[in-house]
Formats: C-alpha cells, sequence, structure tokens
C-alpha cells in the first residue's frame, strides 16, 4: 500500500504545513549551532500593502527566532527605483548579511527585474537571479539557491508520497516565475512527467484529472473543484485569496475547492496552514544556506 493509499485509509488528508515547516526550523537551528555561523537576512518592503507588510514581519520575526541578524526596511511608497538599487548595492556589499529579499509587488515606479538582478546571486535568497533560475532549469542544483514556495510544495509532497517520485504525472496550475515555473523544473528533476496549465490551456480540467500530483498556482479562488482531480491525486494548493463572503466578512481561500477535493484527494495542503509556513522556513533554509557557503568559500 502506497503513503497515499494509507491517508485515504485512515482519512487523515491534511498535509501539516505548520508542522513540516516546526520540523525545518528546528533542523536549522542546529546546524546553525554546529556549523558555527551567524547567518543575516535583509528583507525590503516599499510601500504598505497589507498583505505583503504581514508576509514581511512573519520572515524578519522567524528570522530573529532562528538567531539570525534580521533586518527589515520598510521603504515609503514613493521610493525611486535607484534609491531601492542603491540599497541593494550596499547589502551586497555587507558581510554581516547572507540573504537580501524584495518582497514583491513592487510599486510601479519599480521595475522588478532590474531589482531582482541586481541582487548579488549568492545572497538571492529567493532563488528569483537569472543565475539561480538557470542553475535549477538546467538541473544543476547544488550551488543553487531555490525558490521558496516550489521547495516548500515539494516538501509536502515528499511527506505524502514518499521520496521516489519517478514516473507520476504531475500537473503546475499557473505559469509565474515565481511557483509555477521553477515547481515545473523542480518537479522534473524527480522525474515526474510534468504537465503545465495556464490561463489559454484548453479543457484545462481534462488534463488536471490525469494527474497524480497537482500544484495549484494560479491566484484564482477555488478554481480547481472535485471534476478536476483524479481519486487519490496528492493536491497541494498555493493559492492564498481574501475573499468576501455573502454576510460581508472575509476569509482567506486557495486555488482549491478544499471541500469538494478533500473527499476525493489522497491528500491536500489547506490554506491556511499548508504551504504559507513552508515558504518562510525555506526562506531560511536558504540564508543558513549562503552564510555556510560563505565561511567555506573564505
Ligand atoms: N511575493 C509573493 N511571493 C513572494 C516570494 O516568494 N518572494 C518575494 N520576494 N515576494 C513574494
Amino acid at each position: 500500500m502506497s503513503i497515499a493509499q494509507s491517508f485515504l485509509n485512515n482519512d487523515k488528508r491534511d498535509i501539516d504545513g505548520k508542522e513540516a515547516a516546526r520540523e525545518i526550523i528546528d533542523v536549522i537551528k542546529s546546524r546553525k549551532q554546529s556549523e558555527n555561523v551567524q547567518p543575516g537576512l535583509a528583507v525590503i518592503l516599499v510601500g504598505e500593502d497589507p498583505a505583503s507588510s504581514v508576509y514581511v514581519r512573519n520572515k524578519s520575526n522567524r528570522a530573529e527566532e532562528c538567531g539570525f541578524l534580521s533586518r527589515q526596511y520598510n521603504l515609503h511608497e514613493d521610493t525611486s527605483e535607484s534609491e531601492v538599487l542603491e540599497l541593494i548595492e550596499s547589502l551586497n556589499k555587507d558581510n554581516d548579511i547572507d540573504g537580501i529579499l524584495v518582497q514583491l509587488p513592487l510599486p510601479d515606479q519599480i521595475d522588478p527585474h532590474k531589482v531582482i538582478q541586481s541582487i548579488a546571486p549568492e545572497k538571492d535568497v529567493d532563488g528569483f537571479h537569472y543565475l539561480n533560475a538557470g542553475r535549477l532549469m538546467t538541473g544543476d542544483i547544488e550551488d543553487a539557491l531555490l525558490p521558496c514556495t516550489p521547495t516548500g510544495s515539494l516538501y509536502l509532497i515528499k511527506k505524502a508520497l514518499g521520496e521516489n517520485l519517478t514516473g507520476k504525472h504531475a500537473v503546475v496550475i499557473g505559469r509565474s516565475n515565481i511557483v509555477g515555473k521553477p515547481m515545473a523544473s523542480l518537479l522534473l528533476k524527480e522525474n515526474c512527467t510534468v504537465t503545465i496549465i495556464h490561463s489559454r490551456t484548453e479543457r484545462p480540467e481534462e488534463l488536471c484529472r490525469q494527474a497524480d500530483i497537482v500544484v495549484a498556482a494560479v491566484g484564482i479562488p477555488e478554481l480547481v473543484t472535485e471534476e478536476w482531480i483524479k481519486p487519490g491525486a496528492v493536491v497541494i494548493d498555493v493559492g492564498i485569496n481574501r475573499i468576501t463572503t455573502k454576510d460581508g466578512s472575509s476569509r482567506l481561500v486557495g486555488d482549491v475547492n478544499y471541500a469538494e477535493v478533500y473527499p476525493k484527494a489522497a491528500a491536500i495542503s489547506p490554506v491556511p496552514g499548508g504551504v504559507g509556513p513552508m515558504t518562510i522556513s525555506m526562506l531560511m533554509q536558504n540564508t543558513l544556506d549562503a552564510a555556510i557557503r560563505k565561511k567555506n568559500h573564505n
């Protein structure tokens, strides 16, 4: 019996992202001690988008909890592109800082590509720089910093299915540079057969119904309904969408209709409490890895 089937039988289908994220943080704390490094993380927020402010605060707090040096830069909404580039340039040279993260999206006057490419690749803990993206794409992942949400999602998939994903059909919904494309590359590296579904895909539900693994990262509330899912599939929901309900209150939902899909899936990551906490743990892991690599190269 596969691990996925055992999920079906004992009816514990939620993949607990909070617990997995905590597991990773515990390992990070002990590796930090045994490697005797002092990782430093700089997080930059431009503007006051409420959701981004919460994410950034959570990242800084978790860095502190791990015993890292944690610096948060809250820049005004009107900050110019050159001011952001200057700050990054100084952080690139700052020996106390191992990881630099600029929270996206950025205000219109700032070109996100220019900003991301200005981060030194060895400090690019988001894994968005061309060098890190290229390393992932070509399978040279030993030296790469990998994007946090896809690596966290892969960790959860392996929690449900075990380490060996060879031959599984994985369907990734969404083709963003932050999640969809790197997720597809990671799954390919795991010997999955990978299909990417996007806004122009014809009959997406038919393709998705063939999947052993579904990763939904498209930002459309509850797009994936029961008809999209093959019985026994493992479903990872990356979406975090705030919707307003009929009574006027608001709540968070994923890209998957959880209530419909839960009975059909072998395992499903809930929103909240699934992928979200994993993204932050993987960011801490990248920051620690960057600090250890710096120590070993000096
Ligand atoms: N905005 C949404 N997700 C992310 C992420 O993973 N990194 C950054 N920097 N911004 C984001």
